[in-house]
């Protein structure tokens, strides 16, 4: 294949070089942007008399055909090729001859690699909010079917308080709604179009980048030719919001794998989600969980891989720049299917309630609220925190609950108490009383659960 920069070389390229240096083997998924860029930019350069009508209809013709041919049979992925805009290139040049030549007045591969990336980047990061949004939804309709369950809220992975599990489920449809609202910024921030900005310093030809980012459903044009050749942290913001987001969706995948065992028994996960083992015949394993939680590991690595990259790099363009693709592209595939792979766990997950609720009164975990129990009846926070933490002692030793002790025995570590106290430690009740904004009552929780529904528009 005759090089775009042939001119200038009197040997051709070394083959191992060339298989060293081409991205077409990867970067042939931006033909769509390639193809949808070029011809907005030459419908610029005929509206300014750069080139002719009849030019711009042969090579606008031509590049739809190309898109056409290759929707239906793919990139011929040679690395003589280069890269998808010198493929795309010569495809034109094969079908319209010496007119192809005219499409790359005033544009530079510099500017033209950074708007195929934007405007993927811009489709796929839709995609993404998309399919987060997806799986909010799912998490605030299980969080609704599930708000009477009672199971054993932790820290430290020790029993702390009682809670719903609803108030667990809405916890990730809160940390996603921060994750889509990562993407919606870094979205915003991105729309800014680079045609126009050519090699590194602008073009003497007389363009008009604002119809061609128009044309390209940008809002907005880049202000800086140097900058916009140079700068990836528009990729950078897209590879941060993808690792929260995978980190946050390992920390659910990390609880399905531990719930799903039998030492914790909350929760049966479904057949589709799992796999057996080829030695031990009694095994399910939870493997899309485990996958998720391990796929955050690679896409945290993607971000780190481009800061690398960038880290030190000289204005302006560098072919190092070339390496931000495969960590973006798998970035994008890993988020997309980790994603879809949650929804499925969380679709089929079959919460155990009664384990639970069982479960829930270990660790005695409504001692906060027999020690509130007693500050009501007069006795300071402190001294009541003492006393409570003598009756664990207690219990621990005669192998008791909080609540099957008599009251006789309660009497003996303080004589305020009275028969109320057993509602007033009641799960139920525990539960009930914390009607703080954001708290675990299911009142506060049908509440919240309403107000997002409002606000999204849902009705589940
Ligand atoms: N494949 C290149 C990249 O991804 C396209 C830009 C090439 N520009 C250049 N001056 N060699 O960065």
């Amino acid at each position: 294949m005759a090089k775009l920069w042939g001119g200038r070389f009197q040997k051709g390229t070394d083959r191992f070089v060339e298989e060293y240096t081409e991205s077409i083997s990867y970067d042939s998924r931006l033909y769509p942007e390639d193809i949808e860029g070029s011809i907005a930019h030459c419908e610029m350069l005929v509206r300014q008399r750069i080139i002719s009508e009849e030019e711009s209809k042969k090579i606008i013709d031509a590049l739809k055909e190309i898109k056409r041919e290759i929707d239906e049979s793919g990139v011929e992925i040679d690395p003589s090729y280069e890269d998808i805009h010198t493929y795309v290139e010569s495809r034109l040049r094969e079908k319209i001859g010496d007119v192809a030549g005219k499409l790359h007045t005033a544009r530079s591969r510099n500017d033209q690699v950074v708007t195929d990336v934007k405007l993927y980047l811009k489709r796929s990061i839709r995609e993404i909010m998309t399919l987060i949004e997806d799986l909010q939804r799912l998490f605030v309709k299980r969080a609704k079917e599930e708000i009477d369950t009672i199971m054993p809220g932790f820290t430290h992975l020790q029993h702390a308080q009682p809670v719903s599990l609803a108030l667990h489920l809405l916890a990730y449809y809160e940390m996603l709604e921060r994750d889509r609202g990562r993407f919606n910024d870094c979205l915003k921030r991105m729309d800014e179009c680079p045609l126009g900005s050519c090699a590194l310093a602008g073009t003497d030809f007389p363009v008009d980048r604002g119809f061609v980012a128009e044309r390209l459903g940008f809002s907005g044009v880049t202000k800086n030719a140097m900058d916009t050749v140079s700068s990836r942290d528009f990729i950078v913001e897209f590879l941060a919001a993808s690792a929260i987001l995978m980190i946050n969706l390992s920390r659910f995948c990390e609880e399905m794998v531990l719930w799903s065992s039998p030492e914790f028994g909350f929760v049966e996960l479904s057949d589709e989600v799992c796999t057996g083992s080829s030695i031990m015949p009694q095994k399910k394993n939870p493997d899309v969980a485990e996958l998720t939680r391990g796929k955050a590991g690679r896409v945290v690595g993607n971000l780190v891989s481009l800061l690398v990259t960038l880290k030190g790099l000289p204005l302006s363009y560098n072919r190092d720049l070339q390496e931000d693709k495969e960590p973006l592209f798998d970035t994008v595939d890993t988020v997309k299917g980790a994603l879809r792979a949650v929804y499925l766990v969380l679709e089929g997950a079959r919460f155990n309630k009664s384990r639970m609720r069982e479960m829930a009164g270990e660790g005695f975990t409504e001692a906060t609220d027999l020690a509130d129990y007693l500050v009501r009846k007069g006795v300071p926070f402190r001294r009541a925190h003492e006393i409570v933490g003598k009756m664990v002692l207690y219990c621990i030793e005669k192998g008791k609950r909080l609540c099957d002790m008599s009251l006789d025995e309660m009497r003996s570590f303080c004589e305020l108490v009275d028969g109320g106290v057993y509602e007033a430690i009641a799960l139920e009740k525990v539960v009930d009383s914390r009607q703080s904004l954001g708290g675990t009552s299911r009142k506060e929780l049908k509440r919240r659960i309403e107000e997002i529904c409002a606000q999204r528009g849902w009705s589940l």
